[in-house]
């Protein structure tokens, strides 16, 4: 199937990585040289989508910034880069709210989110991958989890698994370790069906008092299924600072100049403790 739109939510507060967030955006946090969602972005475009639509706020125009600067310089994406729009979130009312922000812009077709602070490094694209694997039930990324991490996530109640795919019969947001159906959790990257949104415009919000997508995703469960995407690749937390660093060490490691630098502060390090 063909999906052609992809939401970037990036109207958070990127409360964790104060007080930077006060004046840069979370999703242009550096990974060396480049910013986490053009990241997010490479992903999408690879998947073959053609219209991006960023869910933006006060305080985010550096986005829009950096991408106006893209489109002139392609050639910093290995594809055509498409069309890029901004919509405003006016309110940081959660990632539900975020995705209801898009509505006219996406209308009546099935549609991508991607947050660009999972940064997933796959041989290809994480997203395209769920998009080959697309079947028509809304469809989320996942992956298990230390048990103690669940209730930082939504999680997936299996009702069976069948390859890659994780069919859920229920779903809870940041559940106790003690309730969590399973470690399966939600990661950024979902598939879903427009009806989402008249679900979205109706929901009260829920953990944290945010609007949840994961609420939305619950109801629509009789109405078109829930799957969660076992996808390859090596997935970073980069809402967290561990995360952030940890893909920024990665990253550095896997290119020659950069690698040495690494190896040194090592090497440092190990006599400093003899
Ligand atoms: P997070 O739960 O990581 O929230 O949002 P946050 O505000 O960005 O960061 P912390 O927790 O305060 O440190 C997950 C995704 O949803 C988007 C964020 O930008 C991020 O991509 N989001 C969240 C919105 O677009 N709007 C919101 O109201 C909340």
């Amino acid at each position: 199937m063909k999906i052609s739109k992809a939401v970037f939510p990036v109207g958070g507060l990127g409360t964790r990585f104060f007080p930077i967030t006060r004046a840069i955006p979370k999703e242009m946090l550096g990974i060396i040289n480049k910013p986490l969602v053009h990241y997010a972005f490479e992903e999408a475009l690879t998947a073959g989508i053609e219209e991006f639509i960023f869910v933006t706020r006060h305080g985010k125009d550096s986005i829009e910034d950096y991408f106006d600067y893209m489109s002139i310089h392609s050639e910093y994406f290995n594809l055509k880069m498409g069309s890029v729009c901004y919509v405003r979130q006016n309110e940081p009312l959660g990632l539900g709210h975020a995705v209801l922000c898009a509505k006219n812009l996406i209308g009546n077709e099935t549609f991508a989110v991607v947050s660009a602070d999972d940064f997933i490094l796959h041989r290809e694209s994480c997203l395209g991958e769920m998009i080959k694997h697309y079947d028509g039930s809304n469809m989320v990324a996942t992956m298990g989890v230390d048990y103690r991490d669940v209730d930082k996530y939504g999680i997936l109640d299996v009702d069976y698994e069948t390859g890659k795919l994780v069919i859920a019969k229920s779903v809870d947001e940041k559940p106790s370790i003690a309730s969590a159906k399973s470690t399966y959790a939600i990661v950024g990257r979902y598939l879903l069906s427009p009806k989402i949104f008249d679900v979205l415009a109706d929901l009260p919000p829920g953990v944290g008092g945010e609007v949840q997508l994961t609420d939305a995703l619950l109801q629509m469960i009789p109405l078109c299924g829930l799957v969660g995407f076992r996808f390859d690749g090596k997935r970073f937390d980069c809402g967290s600072k561990s995360g952030l660093l940890a893909a920024i060490l990665h990253v550095a490691s896997q290119n020659s100049e950069l690698r040495n630098v690494i190896e040194d502060f090592c090497g440092s390090r190990v006599e400093g403790f003899r």
